[in-house]
This record gives structure tokens, C-alpha cells and sequence, in this order.
């Protein structure tokens, strides 16, 4: 079995897909890891760290492609037509919403795999790539706040006078949320956080933040632990909730998502008029359309006296540790597609048949194909 590792062609991705530590693990599995040259520099993994480990390093993509088993990148590799024809492809390619790569894939007769499609399930938590990286998200959102802040995160007692801590929103506590609740924590600001799935209020408490919501209920937990789309009423109650949430807090830091659809606007134009003035929202939602009626994705803007930042694929920026927990997602991944060595598919699996994509030229994952033919992304 060859694993081929490519190197990132989308502007901006810094990860790799395989880091050394794990080519070392999968080579003690009888997995022959390839790697493109300079395929983890921009994360910290040089050439002579895989070939260390006993990696191949190859020149080029054509030379890693040509006669691998399995091709792994982060980001589908902008010319898909260097992937062999009849081999199989993993990665992180939004299949509900990219229909050129998908039909790219199938035209390849490519079978390809999805890891943003991982069923929530607890035997998929070690393989989850949306949770390692949104960790990331969350913790570089918190850092990315502070820096922006003309206040300190952290109560100061101090000879020219008394220093109150920050006072910390976070909307949405899912993963990302969770961890940018913890990173504020330890930097000492005092921290509150809501969500529509009322469960995450334990999770929240325990981190040592408020849970807050409206006083009547807006819950709008659905299938699998994720959240469904408020109605209209529930919306409207919980933007008033939150616009006055924000007039008392100097930071804002959105996750709110709901899989598949364009992210709910939490924060409106006048909830940010009414903020402090300096104070800071990051919107981690702002590649989905933004949680803040005023984000500008990739771009950090000012209005109304308060810093907006829309920054985007943020796990990049962590590179190191994101391709880190990402090649063990990989790694764990690989354990439901080989079987002694050898790929080995295995259609009743429900992580199989959640994340293959395409298959002997087919789209033959329900979801992207009813996608595709309702012209999603089209
Ligand atoms: P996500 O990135 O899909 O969404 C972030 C958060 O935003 C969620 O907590 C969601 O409830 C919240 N949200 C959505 N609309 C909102 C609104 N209008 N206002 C406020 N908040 C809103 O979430 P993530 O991090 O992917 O986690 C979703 C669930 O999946 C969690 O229960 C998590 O524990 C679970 N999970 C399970 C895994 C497994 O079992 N393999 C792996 C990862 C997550």
C-alpha cells in the first residue's frame, strides 16, 4: 500500500496532510508513505524530517501521483487531473457545495473520501478533522482578540490603579466555542456564552463562564447533537437578546453554524452601534456568510468605533499543530479503509459510506448528489 502526501496548492493552506510522526507510525503498518517535495515546509516539516522516517520524497506531482495506492492533501489539489485515473483520493473538499471538484473526481473515476463528512459518532471522534481544526480556530480567535483590544484580557491590581478583567461573549459552544471560552478563561477575562442547544450549558459552566439566553426559550437542538435553524420568532428574540448582550461586553467571538447553510446573523448593524467603543467581534463564521450582519470575510474592518475581524481557514495560521492532529485524523481514518495493508471498502460501514464521495466514476454519496442536482454551488 502507497500513500502518496501532496503539497497544498489552495492560496493561504499551510497545513500538510501527513506529518513525519505519523508516516513513522503508518511505515511500522506496512503503509509506504510518498511525499511531494515541500509538501510540510510551510507547516515546519522539512524534506529530511519524512525521509528520516523512511518516507520516499518524490520532485514532483506527477512523480508522488503515478502509482500511488491512496493520494492525501488537506484541500483538493487544484488540477485533479494529476490524481491517477482509477485511484483513490482523501482530503477536505465540501462536497455539498464544490460540484467541479466532485465531477472532476468522478470524471478520474477517482474514489474519493471527504473527512468534513465524518457522521458525528463516537467511534469517528479520533478521525474528526472539523473538531481538531476548529480547537485551533477557537483558541487563535480568542489570541486574535486580545491583540486588538486596547484593554487587557486579565484583571490588574496594579500602583496606578485597579485593572478590570475583560468582559467576554461567546456565541455558539461547540467546539470551537468551548475552546475560545477556555483561552479567554485562562487569560482572566470574565466570560459568557450562549448557544440554542441548551445541553452545552454544563459544558460551558464547567469551564468557568455564564451560560446566558433569553428569558424564554429559543432551543433549537437537532438531529445528532447539532443545531437546526431557528424559526423566525426564536431568531428575532434571540438577536434582541444578544444586541443587548453586546452593549456590555468588549469582545465578541462568533461560531454559530449550522451544517450545510449559510450562518445565522447573531450581531446587527445595531448591536454594534450599540457596542463600547474599541470594542472587538471576531467572526469565525465569516466563510459561511458571518454571524455579524457587518464581517467582511478574510478582512479586518472598523465600524462604529468597533474592530470587526473576518478571518478565514484560521487553523492554518496554527499550521505545526493543526497538520499535527490533522495526519492523526488520517491516520485513525485509514483504519477503516485498509485491511491488512491493502484498501479494502467496506459499504456497510457507516464511515465509509458517510465520506466516500465519488466510486468507479459515480456520485455515489446521497447528500452531494441531491446537492449537485439542486445546483448547490452551481
Ligand atoms: P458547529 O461548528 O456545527 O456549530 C457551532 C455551534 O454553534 C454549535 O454548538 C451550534 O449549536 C451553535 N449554533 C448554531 N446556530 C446557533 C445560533 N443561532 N445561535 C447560537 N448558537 C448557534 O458545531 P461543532 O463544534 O461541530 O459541534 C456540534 C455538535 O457535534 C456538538 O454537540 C459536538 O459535541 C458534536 N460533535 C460530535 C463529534 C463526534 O461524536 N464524533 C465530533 C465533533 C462534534
Amino acid at each position: 500500500m502507497i500513500l502518496a502526501v501532496l503539497r497544498e496548492t489552495h492560496p493561504g493552506e499551510r497545513r500538510v496532510a501527513l506529518t513525519p510522526d505519523v508516516a513513522k507510525r503508518l511505515a511500522g503498518q506496512s503503509i509506504e508513505v510518498w511525499v511531494e517535495a515541500g509538501a510540510g515546509a510551510a507547516a515546519g516539516y522539512a524534506d529530511e524530517a519524512y525521509a528520516e522516517v523512511g518516507a520516499t520524497m518524490k520532485p514532483d506531482r506527477a512523480a508522488v501521483c503515478s502509482g500511488a495506492d491512496l493520494v492525501a492533501s488537506v484541500r483538493a489539489p487544484s488540477d485533479i487531473d494529476a490524481l491517477s485515473e482509477g485511484g483513490a483520493f482523501l482530503g477536505v473538499f465540501q462536497p455539498l457545495s464544490s460540484p467541479d471538484v466532485v465531477n472532476g473526481l468522478a470524471r478520474r473515476k477517482v474514489t474519493s473520501f471527504s473527512l468534513d463528512l465524518l457522521p458525528r459518532i463516537t467511534r469517528a471522534q479520533s478521525m474528526d478533522v472539523l473538531s481538531s481544526q476548529a480547537t485551533a480556530a477557537g483558541y487563535k480567535a480568542v489570541l486574535l482578540a486580545s491583540t486588538h483590544l486596547p484593554k487587557f484580557f486579565p484583571m490588574l491590581v496594579t500602583a496606578a490603579g485597579t485593572i478590570p478583567p475583560a468582559k467576554v461573549l461567546i456565541l455558539g459552544a461547540g467546539v470551537a466555542g468551548l475552546q475560545a471560552i477556555a483561552t479567554a478563561r485562562r487569560l482572566g477575562a470574565q466570560v459568557r456564552a450562549f448557544d440554542v442547544r441548551p445541553a452545552v450549558k454544563e459544558q460551558v459552566e464547567s469551564l468557568g463562564a455564564t451560560f446566558v439566553q433569553p428569558d424564554e426559550a429559543v432551543d433549537a437542538e437537532g438531529e445528532g447533537g447539532y443545531a437546526k435553524e431557528q424559526t423566525s420568532d426564536q431568531q428575532e428574540r434571540t438577536v434582541a437578546f444578544l444586541s443587548q448582550q453586546a452593549a456590555e461586553v468588549d469582545v465578541i467571538i462568533t461560531t454559530a453554524q449550522i451544517p450545510g447553510r449559510t450562518a445565522p446573523v447573531l450581531i446587527t448593524e445595531d448591536a454594534v452601534r450599540g457596542m463600547r467603543a474599541g470594542s472587538v467581534i471576531v467572526d469565525l463564521a465569516s466563510e459561511t456568510g458571518g454571524n455579524c450582519a457587518l464581517t467582511e470575510a478574510g478582512e479586518t474592518v472598523e465600524r462604529h468605533g468597533v474592530t470587526i475581524l473576518g478571518p478565514v481557514n484560521v487553523a492554518a495560521t496554527m499550521a505545526t499543530h493543526t497538520s499535527q492532529m490533522f495526519a492523526k485524523n488520517v491516520q485513525s481514518f485509514l483504519g477503516e479503509l485498509l485491511k491488512d495493508g491493502a484498501m479494502e471498502l467496506d459499504f456497510d460501514n457507516e464511515i465509509v459510506v458517510g465520506t466516500c464521495i465519488t466510486h468507479e466514476g459515480k456520485v455515489v454519496h446521497e447528500r452531494t448528489r441531491q446537492a449537485m442536482e439542486g445546483g448547490a454551488g452551481s
